[in-house]
């Protein structure tokens, strides 16, 4: 068994805004998720990703941090905040935040000071410039909503740079003092009980940024002092990142080169995402098959986290044109459904379009890869997404929890919500809530509940090798196994529509008593794996051996 604990986690992504209200004004808070934690304890999951939980204007979902060492008072206070620790860690359930220190809010008590005057000791602790940079329109993130990079602050009568929105001005990373800040807020929430970082935009984080230069050098070595510091105040804690950049650079993100994983514990994997996606679009294994072979060999520890949906766009940017194509018009046609030209702003019910076999299929897939899995809210009922609302928002309704008014989300007066909940539809709160799931045995949450169970018996899965079973099996089935000093899984997950059937007797010899484990119906008997029946869209989990 590992001894790490993230290598078998089943983490959960939530919002805290989104997901319970406790007091009844329109905003979920600390106090409502701790009333749901036996909930999230049954589903299975054993660490929660908060997104950003500090004091912000608002003005991207938290994203836009003007306090890193307080919680916004709209969730709760500080002592709400212990509590939830206390309560997650009484189920076993470990707590990561966002650490989103690329940038600052407008609004942050540095930013103000720096941009007011040239003496103010934060001035420095922001990326500025005299003259308008030539490359300006150039490296948005957010075409269509962001128009450029460096914006002039007429208080400072200097020009800003900001990676994302506007009113996120970068950090300069180069000054040793932002560097010991971000140092020193690891240090806060670690000492308060967190089990660790989701960090953001590190590839941004640790650009030495110079107007002019549109690829500027990095300090990779500030992750390294980074995780240095972390493990010595907290040696469990881990580090998980977003660095959303082509296979070939994701390598020094892990680590130095020297051959230890001295950076971060575990990156997203995005490109398995939008080749997971692709997969799924085209009902062909072929991009999964690609996806596994072409990420790098990781340093010992380090770990891939894999997600079908997350708080933003699905990014398709890392695949062909003509890959990006097959995908937009199998799961995102209609243009209200696409994002910044590269991605979808769905949820994966509606996507599938509410197929409960092709659900099933979607996150048995993803659970079976290798890497700790990251579930969204509410994906574990199959919620839909409101494509009236603007940007990613519509992937951000409330948790929808009972036929109760709003869902049972809140009992403020629904004007009064920090978003509509979805109301009609397949998707409205009467036909996808979690009281109706929960009793229910053949519910997608029941599944869920199942599935992660069964995860949960299977190390091999988050710790052990996964790879690909080159045999020659029928077109539609992809076969991948899992194998650690524990034990062997092996998984048929059969993408095509049609029912087909394997011979994988090239392995029989390796099985003892073979059984299904989970699967979408009763199968026979998997014997000698010489005969192995899968329905369209079906998939099947079976252990080949297990070690005391
Ligand atoms: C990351 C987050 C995204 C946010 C951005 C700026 O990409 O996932 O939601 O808008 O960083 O902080």
């Amino acid at each position: 068994m590992s001894d790490r604990w993230y290598q078998q986690a089943v983490v959960y992504c939530l919002d805290i805004d989104t997901f319970a209200d406790s007091n009844g004004d329109g905003c979920g808070d600390l106090p409502g998720l701790i009333g749901r934690l036996d909930y999230l304890a049954r589903l299975g999951v054993t660490c929660l990703w908060l997104n950003p939980i500090h004091p912000s204007p608002g003005r991207d979902d938290g994203y836009d941090v003007a306090d890193f060492y307080n919680v916004d008072p709209r969730f709760g206070t500080l002592g709400d905040f212990a509590e939830l620790l206390h309560q997650a860690g009484n189920r076993g359930i470990k707590v990561i935040i966002d650490l989103v220190v690329n940038h600052t809010s407008d609004q942050h008590p540095w930013f103000r000071s720096a941009r007011s005057s040239p003496d103010s000791p934060y001035r420095d602790w922001y990326v500025w410039s005299e003259t308008a940079p030539a490359d300006r329109h150039q490296g948005m993130v957010f075409p269509g909503e962001q128009a450029e990079t460096w914006s002039y602050d007429r208080t400072a009568k200097l020009w800003y740079y900001h990676r994302f929105y506007e009113f996120q001005p970068d950090l300069n990373i180069r000054n040793p003092e932002v560097r010991a800040e971000i140092k020193k807020i690891c240090a806060f929430w670690t000492q308060l009980g967190v089990a660790g970082f989701r960090v953001d935009a590190v590839p941004f984080i640790i650009e030495e940024t110079d107007p002019g230069n549109p690829d500027p050098p990095k300090n990779f070595d500030f992750l390294t002092e980074l995780r240095q510091h972390l493990q010595w105040r907290k040696s469990d804690a881990v580090l998980l990142a977003e660095a959303n950049v082509e296979p070939a650079r994701l390598a020094g993100y892990f680590g130095d080169g020297g051959g230890s994983g001295n950076r971060i514990h575990m990156l997203f994997d995005f490109m398995l995402n939008a080749k997971l996606v692709l997969a799924l679009a085209r009902e062909d294994p072929e991009p999964i098959i690609d996806g596994l072979r072409d990420t790098p060999e990781l340093p010992p520890g380090g770990q891939w986290a894999t997600f079908l949906r997350n708080h933003d766009e699905i990014d398709l940017s890392r695949l062909t044109a003509e890959q990006r194509a097959d995908v937009f018009a199998r799961f995102g046609p209609e243009p209200e459904m696409q994002l910044y030209d590269r991605g979808i702003r769905r949820r994966l019910a509606p996507m599938l379009g509410n197929d409960r076999r092709l659900l099933e299929l979607a996150y048995a897939l993803q659970f079976s890869l290798r890497g700790t899995p990251v579930l969204r809210y509410g994906e574990e009922i199959g919620m839909g997404d409101d494509l009236a609302l603007k940007g990613r928002d519509s992937i951000r309704t409330p948790m929808q929890w009972s036929a109760l008014p709003n869902a049972g989300f809140s009992t403020a007066d629904p004007e009064l919500l920090i978003r509509p909940v979805v109301e009609s539809g397949d998707f409205g709160y009467e036909q996808v809530n979690v009281t109706l799931q929960r009793q229910d045995p053949s519910s997608l949450l029941s599944w869920f509940e199942r599935m992660i169970r069964t995860l949960r018996e299977a190390p091999e899965i988050g710790t052990g090798a996964c790879t690909h079973v080159d045999l020659p099996v029928p077109r539609g089935l992809l076969v991948h196994r899992a194998d650690n000093g524990t034990g062997s899984m092996l998984f048929l997950h059969n993408l095509g529509p049609d029912a087909v059937t394997a011979d994988l007797s090239g392995i029989g010899d390796e099985a003892e008593l073979p059984n299904d484990v989970l699967a979408d119906s009763e199968y026979p008997d998997p014997g000698e794996l010489a005969d192995l029946p899968v329905s369209g869209h079906g998939y099947r989990w079976i252990r080949l051996r297990r070690r005391p």
